[in-house]
């Protein structure tokens, strides 16, 4: 039986009463044939996952992609826009993209150069991008973006907060603007940069609480599934041998996280933000419970920790928020390579790397 068959049997079980009692509606955004496209707003720290993430964005049919936005994070800002851009002109989109906060809203700045290699991209060494990043500061493009869509935007953000806070506090309307978040930060469990707190929630744990306490439902794709969502080696290699130009991107910038969570003992390389993606476009293969989340930002060893538990969280009102928990790994390789394989299989665009 597939995660999502026994997902939808222990939902049957559970009724309307148990964990499982989601407002499909709400969530769900598979596209039907003839369904009009769901505006998606893009806030990201390329960085080598987030690379990934721009990559599968492109492919989703379902998706309209309004505009990209860039903070700094694993990478510094100048790096992590100049990255975006990049991939952008790799992919062929011309998407416009808007330069974020250059730093955290409170705390110092905090970078992951052990992961995503000082160029944020592994290593791999792309062509300067033609495109140029728009004038309008992100939080004012992310604002117009989702007044335009009248209520319609989904805002997926795979880094810090920054820029979704600094918006929150400038625009007292957007959460109401905003149909609802998918993040890629934080968890249930325990952290990857400190034992309590996730990078992208660590970076800028202010940021992030603002979000979860701003009346948006915000599901958030944290490790808790995000560390299931890898490629061994031997899978990176086959997603290469796509041969497209952005497969073979996709592969080598990898490399570098590969193997440092190789060196942690960890079976691959996890794929964070191209899962909140995924689960952004179709959720049938996640599993989800509702939960009440709130973000540690007093300091000391629990700074930057998501605060939820899936258990005596439901104690606490509001409960509007999402944690996904699980994914089924095979489906998710299985979309993946899909959707990269509509990239083709030959040399289209091998002049840009
Ligand atoms: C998250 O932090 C970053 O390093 C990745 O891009 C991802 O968004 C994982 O903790
Ligand atoms: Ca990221």
């Amino acid at each position: 039986m597939t995660m999502a068959e026994r997902w939808k049997e222990v939902r049957k079980i559970a009724g309307r009463q148990g964990p499982f009692a989601v407002d499909r509606d709400l969530f769900q955004i598979d596209g039907l044939a003839g369904e009009a496209r769901q505006p998606i707003w893009f806030d990201c720290d390329t960085g080598v996952d987030d690379a990934i993430a721009l990559l599968l964005l492109h492919q989703l049919d379902r998706f309209q992609l309004a505009g990209i936005s860039t903070v700094a994070g694993n990478v510094a800002l100048e790096k992590t826009t100049r990255n975006t851009l990049a991939v952008q002109a790799l992919i062929g989109s011309e998407v416009p993209v808007y330069r974020g906060a250059a730093c955290p809203l409170i705390r110092d700045q905090v970078t992951a150069p052990e992961v995503h290699g000082l160029n944020g991209l592994g290593g791999v060494e792309l062509p300067e991008p033609a495109l140029q990043v728009e004038a309008l500061p992100a939080w004012d493009a992310l604002y117009q973006a989702a007044r335009k869509q009248g209520g319609e935007l989904t805002l997926i953000a795979v880094g810090p907060m920054t820029n979704i806070g600094l918006a929150l506090a400038k625009y007292k309307d957007l959460p109401e603007l905003l149909k609802r978040v998918v993040i890629m930060g934080g968890g249930a469990g325990g952290g990857n940069t400190t034992p309590a707190a996730e990078f992208n929630i660590f970076v800028d744990p202010e940021a992030a609480d603002m979000l979860f306490n701003c009346g948006v439902p915000v599901t958030m794709c944290g490790l808790d599934m995000t560390m299931k969502a890898y490629l061994t080696a031997e899978e990176l290699d086959d997603l290469g041998r796509q041969g497209s130009t952005q497969a073979r991107f996709a592969r080598d910038c990898l490399q570098s996280a590969l193997a440092y969570s190789l060196s942690l003992g960890q079976p691959g390389v996890a794929l964070h933000d191209p899962a909140a993606v995924l689960f952004a476009a179709d959720d049938s293969i996640f599993e989800a419970h509702p939960a009440w989340i709130r973000v540690e930002t007093k300091g000391g060893p629990t700074y930057g920790k998501t605060v939820t538990d899936l258990y005596s969280d439901r104690k606490m009102e509001p409960r509007r928020h999402l944690v996904v928990t699980d994914i089924d790994r095979d489906r998710f390789k299985a979309r993946l390579f899909d959707l990269m394989r509509r990239y083709g299989d030959g040399n289209r665009g091998s002049a840009l790397y």
